[in-house]
């Protein structure tokens, strides 16, 4: 504010004597004197205060800057002594953790953790001093709901002097982060599991077009084998017993010579077996056949409700009845049914051939174990299936679900079954994967959709 100093220049009045002129003129210089110099000093304080109240206004407006940068900083702020007392924390700070200023201020920093983990980290952050601060991960514990993970950037703090006078540590939240680069792996792992069923699916299509046409081709030559060789058998019953009462009476030389030379007795006693033979030939033939067919069935989905727990059920006692030894089965969660959406039938067949798959890897284990557990997840039903066989090796790992893949002995596998069980899944709407379970064995997941009504 300015200073009036018009007061000061008021008129001295002196008595009018003239023997005091010359004291009186001396007196008025001096007063002169007294009053410039007031004036001086009076202008240096009127120059000096409005310099402090610019140098005010200048240190408010500081003050406020830094108050709003502090205000606008997203990430986490706090100032402490060098024992670890929080001086000054920020806006920001105070929204994470959900407690008032006062309530942070103040207060020590192991305080404001809850675990004894990051006491220990705060206690050697304080003890390395200024030498040596690193970045720590402490997690905030809130008024409400989980601590939240944050990382900190700790560096010391330097008074005006250059003393060092504690630190600032500047946090950042990476709770969000991590969820996020979760999520992003979440997403390229669906993105990569898409991209191989896709690359299967049309490995399967174009096999299952190429299958369809061997499967054509060779159905009408080996229905006339089997029908051929369904007569031939009919006839060599009949010509046996011609031949048998024939040779029950006395043959003319020549054609008991000709019987000898052309071993017909032998010939007719092979017979059954060589038609046995012919048949069973004929008849694998067939099947295989259909089995191809069914691969590359375009049959349409019934779409029926289905009890998962009880069809795995039934094919775990079919399949049991046709093995030659006992295994263990330990089931979970298949007490109540678990209903999804499809046709029995082939659901039927990929269970029957899973289960099979299991029984031929655990033959040779000393306690043959096959664990069968279904869980409901939501709009899905996943059913695992984990033995305790030697496993899959990584080699034949990628190849299980091919065509024709198989490690079984020629005449025990034709290797379509999980082709034909990956393909009826995913018409489905399904997934069906394999892996070593950690425990040893195989693993398989099945997993259906739920049946919704
Ligand atoms: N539970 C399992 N443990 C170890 N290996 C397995 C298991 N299930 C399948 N496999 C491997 O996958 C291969 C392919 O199985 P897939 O069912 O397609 O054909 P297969 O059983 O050999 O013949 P098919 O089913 O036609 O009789 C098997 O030969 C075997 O090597
Ligand atoms: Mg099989």
């Amino acid at each position: 504010m300015p200073v009036s100093h018009h007061a000061l220049h008021a008129p001295v009045s002196l008595p009018d004597d003239s023997i005091a002129a010359a004291g009186q003129e001396l007196a008025e210089s001096a007063w002169i004197d007294v009053i410039q110099r007031m004036d001086e000093v009076y202008s240096e304080l009127v120059a000096s205060q409005e310099t402090l109240e610019t140098k005010h206004r200048e240190l408010a407006e500081a003050h406020h800057f830094t108050e709003g940068v502090l205000a606008a900083m997203t990430d986490v702020l706090i100032v402490c002594d060098t024992v670890g007392k929080v001086r000054q924390v920020n806006r920001a700070m105070l929204q994470l953790t959900g407690r008032p200023e006062n309530a942070l201020v103040g207060c020590d920093l192991t305080e404001l953790v809850q675990d004894s983990q990051a006491q220990q980290q705060i206690a050697n952050l304080l003890a390395a001093g200024r030498s040596d601060m690193q970045d720590v991960e402490i997690a905030l514990p809130r008024q409400q709901g989980e601590p939240v993970p944050v990382t900190w950037n700790v560096s010391p703090l330097y008074d005006g002097e250059g003393r060092y006078s504690g630190f600032v540590a500047v946090g950042r939240p990476v709770g969000e982060l991590k969820r996020a680069y979760a999520q992003l792996q979440a997403a390229h792992q669906a993105l990569k599991s898409a991209q191989a069923q896709l690359v299967q699916a049309e490995k399967m299509a174009s096999l299952g077009r190429l299958v369809a046409g061997v499967a054509h081709e060779l159905n009408n030559p080996i229905s006339f084998v089997l029908g051929n060789a369904h007569a031939m058998q009919r006839y060599a019953g009949k010509l046996t017993r011609y031949l048998n009462a024939l040779h029950a009476n006395d043959l003319s030389p020549e054609n008991q010579a000709l019987r000898i030379e052309l071993k017909i007795d032998r010939l007719i006693a092979d017979l059954p077996s060589l038609s046995a033979g012919l048949m069973e030939g004929a008849e694998r033939s067939g099947h295989i056949v259909d089995a191809l067919k069914r691969f590359s069935a375009v049959e349409e989905n019934t779409r029926q409700r289905v009890d998962l727990a009880d069809l795995t059920q039934r094919a775990v006692h079919w399949v049991s009845r046709a093995a030659p030894f006992r295994v263990d089965i330990l089931n979970t969660g298949l007490d109540t049914p678990a209903w999804v959406c499809g046709s029995a039938n082939q659901l039927q067949q990929v269970l029957v051939n899973l289960i099979q798959n299991a029984f031929d890897a655990i033959e040779k284990t000393r306690n043959p174990r096959l664990e069968l557990t279904i869980n409901r997840q939501g709009q899905n039903v996943e059913l695992q299936l984990h033995d305790n066989g030697s496993g899959i090796s990584e080699e034949a790992l990628p190849l299980i679900f091919d065509p024709f893949f198989t490690t079984k002995p020629i005449g025990k596998g034709t290797g379509l079954g999980l082709s034909i069980s990956y393909g009826i899944v995913e018409r489905h709407g399904g997934q069906l994967s394999a892996d070593n379970h950690p425990a040893g064995g195989a693993c398989f997941t099945l997993s259906l959709p739920a049946f919704t009504g």
